[in-house]
């Protein structure tokens, strides 16, 4: 209650300091580490993003080669965990597989208790993620136990590879490395927040993703990019879409992949996905799902004032590379894991317990009343 005004869900709120992030600065939409999200997106390489998140800095020629050969040295799954996502039911959701996974790693590989070893956990976790998530999605989709150490060096490609039993090409690398970067931090976002909570308690990191997870898989943060595709499918062309929209908004419904708690006028993620989702549409001769997802936009800027957020234009991105949908949010988790990792290792610099307090609304002070005379 910053001005005596009820403040709901903490908008606005400052919660603490970060040296990781800012969103919706004036004059820059999205900077890591004081670089800009475009220059990144366009320039930089998702691992080249996660050494600048987790170490501090961009690294030279030689970190990076280092780093990426670290990580693909950390891509794979001890046998108790490849038993584990076995027996995880094939209708599971795979953001519950990742959850498990995580949690069970961290029964196995537990973090050092004085977190000495912290940056190789958030390392392992990184180049472990999308082993977990396609490990179990292969053996019950194909029935195939597949190898997790495959020869790309990039993340990008490895998820590809292992997902499609074969290397992706150029451009499915570049766009998939592209969104990994475009989601890998956002500053005090629900789930950012709550590793942040539970780290704040000096629990471990492994707690600490495995809740970040749990927050990211619902509909209003993570959860929106599959929910956002489930909605494009919906339509058969732009005016279905519009008439479609426009009945749901009409009955107040939310639209998925749409507004933001920070940015007001755009996501500035937006853009690149928009175009990546074209150049896609365009190699595989989509004739629907880029067409149906611009007329959603439209209207619902034209209705709303509402713009498309990250989740929006991901959505078909991811989906015309082959990936299905239950997959989106996962993706997600195997970039954000760097962000998250980032803010564990933050918060522990200057670690103050986060506890906020409550305005109570409850009834007032009551006599107790033994069982036996209560109404
Ligand atoms: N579709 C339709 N209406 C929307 C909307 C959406 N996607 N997002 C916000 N609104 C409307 C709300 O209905 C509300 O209208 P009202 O004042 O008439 O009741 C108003 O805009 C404010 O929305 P609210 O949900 O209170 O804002 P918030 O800051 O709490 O929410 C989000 C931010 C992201 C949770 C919200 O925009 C949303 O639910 N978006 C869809 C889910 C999504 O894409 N999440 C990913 C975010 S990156």
């Amino acid at each position: 209650m910053a001005d005596g005004k009820k403040v709901g869900g903490l908008a606005g709120i400052s919660a603490g300091e970060t040296a990781l992030c800012t969103v919706g600065k004036e004059g820059a939409g999205l900077t890591y580490r004081g670089y800009d999200i475009y220059d990144l997106a366009q320039e930089a390489s998702f691992e080249e993003v996660a050494y600048l998140l987790l170490r501090g800095k961009l690294p030279n020629q030689n970190e990076l080669n280092t780093y990426i050969a670290n990580l693909k040295k950390l891509r794979y799954l001890p046998d108790e965990l490849k038993i584990v996502l076995e027996m995880t039911p094939k209708d599971t959701h795979p953001m519950d597989v990742m959850r498990t996974g995580v949690s069970f790693l961290g029964n196995i590989e537990p973090e050092d208790r004085d977190f000495l070893n912290q940056e190789e956990v958030a390392d392992r976790l990184l180049a472990c993620l999308p082993s977990i998530l396609i490990y179990w999605h292969r053996f019950h989709q194909d029935g195939k136990k597949i190898n997790v150490e495959t020869d790309d060096n990039s993340i990008a490609g490895h998820f590809l590879n292992m997902l499609h039993g074969k290397p992706p090409s150029k451009l499915h690398q570049k766009t998939l490395d592209t969104t990994l970067i475009l989601y890998a931090e956002h500053e005090f976002n629900a789930s950012t927040f709550t590793g942040r909570v539970i780290t704040a308690t000096l629990s471990d990191m492994y707690s600490a993703v495995t809740g970040a997870i749990g927050a990211l898989r619902g509909p209003l943060h993570g959860g929106a990019n599959e929910a956002a595709m489930e909605l494009i499918e919906k339509f058969n062309n732009p005016d279905e879409a519009t008439q479609g929209i426009l009945s749901l908004l009409k009955e107040k419904q939310k639209i998925m992949g749409f507004g933001h708690r920070v940015y007001t006028t755009s996501d500035p993620r937006n853009s690149v996905n928009k175009k990546m989702s074209k150049v896609l549409s365009d190699e595989i001769g989509d004739k629907k799902l880029y067409a149906v997802s611009e007329a959603i936009e439209s209207v619902m800027w034209k209705e709303k004032k509402l713009f498309a957020n990250a989740d929006f234009f991901a959505a078909s991105v991811y989906h015309f590379m082959g990936i299905p949908t239950y997959l989106f949010t996962p993706i997600f988790v195997c970039s954000r894991i760097t962000g998250w990792a980032a803010h564990i290792m933050e918060q522990r610099e200057n670690n103050k317990l986060i506890r906020p307090a409550a305005e109570y609304t409850g009834p007032s002070l009551k006599s107790w009343l033994p069982v036996h005379v209560r109404n």
